[in-house]
């Protein structure tokens, strides 16, 4: 089969993990790049070596592109998603999908009628100790589930506020710490717990002069009966590894900075590891691997060829953003949110 062909809408920070991925891949090709601002195409072009466009209709007309990659804001997302749609490109999202469910509702509805595939990256769920976990949640052998945290206690400088012209606002970030920093955490912690019932939730802006929250903590009911507390910041010097708390009848399972730190079920070794470093976006936001993007990567490139579901698709991506909303709601009508 032909090499399957790739453009990038979006040339912030997070395109050279992208563009290190698919170096390393075989079945790609790299088509070339779409920045919004005419201005940077000189300088995106010589840093990059790749053709460069400013306007998506003519670099979604490239007809040698199958995939769109989209890196931009998130709250641009949509505008970049349905013109790679409207031209029948498939397409995988950064993380969130959009910063509201309204939003990403009418993404899932548009890429279904342009019979396109639309995948979302959130990376961390092919970390192979989040999968040991997952498995052992899903098989059982926690026993019946009885609490489930999360805690994204991070920090992050005002300057990574104040030179951003996107970031900690309503419009283009959706908020702050939970919905930019704390989604990968919250999207994990809810795929082991199952799906949520209600939340009560307080956000603050405590110490940044942003609009989104940079403290904030919610109480949340699963369905299944279990409850927990998502904690998030990213006021919280000097930003702590995030961490995943999983109480079941039978045992208890903890991860830190995406490692399991402590593994302790009935009847089995219990195994309890002291980490020195993690790979942990906790103060530094260029601390993120790439290996998880280029998972996410050739899962696309898979379900493109075998025209099949993605890892995550839409319906997937907007539960977390689902619960984030719902935080933010409680947080603002100071009352319990049902989901
Ligand atoms: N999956 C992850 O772990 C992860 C990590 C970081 C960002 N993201 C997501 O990726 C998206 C983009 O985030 P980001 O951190 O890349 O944003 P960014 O602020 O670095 O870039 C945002 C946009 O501004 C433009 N831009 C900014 N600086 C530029 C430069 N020096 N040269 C050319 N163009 C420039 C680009 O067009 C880009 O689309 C967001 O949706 C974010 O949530 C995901």
């Amino acid at each position: 089969m032909a090499k399957i062909g790739v453009g990038i809408i979006g040339t912030g920070s997070i395109v050279n993990i992208y563009l290190k991925c698919l170096s390393e891949m075989d079945d790609v090709e790299v088509i070339g790049l779409c920045t919004k601002s005419a201005d940077r195409v000189a300088k995106v072009k010589s840093e990059f070596g790749l053709p460069v466009f400013s306007d998506y209709a003519s670099f979604l007309a490239l007809p040698e592109m199958d995939l769109v990659c989209v890196c931009n804001e998130s709250g641009m997302h949509s505008e970049a998603i349905q013109a790679a749609a409207k031209e029948g490109k498939h397409i995988l999202s950064e993380k969130p999908l959009e910063v509201t469910t309204e939003k990403i509702d009418n993404l899932i509805s548009f890429c279904e009628q342009q019979k396109v595939i639309l995948g979302c990256v959130l990376q961390n769920r092919c970390s192979s100790d989040y999968k040991k976990v997952e498995q052992a949640v899903k098989s059982g052998v926690l026993g019946k589930l009885l609490m489930g945290n999360a805690s994204i206690n991070w920090y992050r400088s005002e300057a990574y506020y104040s030179k951003s012209e996107w970031r900690g606002t309503i419009e283009l970030d959706g908020g702050a710490a939970f919905i930019n920093q704390g989604i990968h955490t919250i999207d994990l912690l809810i795929n082991l717990m199952g799906s949520v019932d209600s939340v009560f939730a307080n956000v603050q802006t405590r110490v940044h002069k942003i609009e989104g929250e940079d403290v904030g903590v919610a109480l949340v009911n699963y369905a299944n009966g279990a409850m927990g507390t998502i904690t998030a910041g990213t006021a919280l010097f000097p930003g702590y590894p995030e961490r995943i708390e999983v109480y079941g009848e039978k045992g208890s399972v903890i991860m830190e900075g995406g490692k399991i730190i402590d593994w302790n079920i009935k009847g089995e070794e219990h195994v309890k590891i002291d980490i020195d470093r993690m790979e942990s976006g906790a103060a530094d936001p260029k601390a993120i691997g790439y290996q998880n993007h280029k998972t996410v990567l050739q899962d696309m490139i898979g379900a493109i060829k075998r025209n099949k579901k993605p890892m995550v698709d839409g319906v997937e991506a907007r539960k977390s953003v689902a619960l984030i909303n719902a935080i933010y709601k409680s947080s603002r009508i100071k009352k319990q949110v049902q989901l």
